[in-house]
């Protein structure tokens, strides 16, 4: 039996609040949406139904959380949960295929791990520690 474990960091927490529904910027339109159930106050999702996500590098948007609405994406044997709401004014951002999102509404950018390349935004994306357990994948919210 095959147990991998864990991961990630929190990088960092908002104040997201507002916009959670979407005030602008694509949420995730230019990334497939991605399988997921809640599974307890977590959300759980299967590599094998999330076939991007056993590739390196590939990225998945998921909003199957309550109030919550996130990409997930590969790096390695890790996974980074980031959330998908802008920490500027809570728009939604987008991965814009270069390893980075942007936010539409005021021009924001954050690298694949949520830190800030460009403002207006202050604050990194809001992270969501991960752990794997054979190809269960597991984001505590
Ligand atoms: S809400 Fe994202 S840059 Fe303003």
């Amino acid at each position: 039996m095959t147990t991998r474990r864990v991961v990630l960091q929190t990088i960092g927490m908002t104040g997201a609040a507002g916009c959670l529904g979407g005030c602008g910027g694509g949420g995730g339109s230019g990334v497939p949406r991605g399988t997921a159930t809640m599974c307890g106050a977590n959300l759980c999702l299967d590599l094998a139904e999330n076939t991007e996500l056993q590739l390196d590098n590939g990225i998945l948007f998921f909003d199957q959380a309550p109030g919550k609405k996130l990409f997930v994406r590969r790096s390695g044997d890790t996974f980074v949960a980031l959330s998908a709401v802008c920490t500027h004014a809570n728009c939604l951002i987008d991965w814009n295929g270069e390893d980075q999102f942007d936010c539409d509404c005021h021009g924001s950018v954050f690298n694949n791990m949520g830190g800030v390349v460009r403002g207006p935004a202050a604050v990194a994306l809001r992270s969501f520690a991960t752990s794997v357990a054979g190809d269960m994948v597991t984001i505590t919210l």
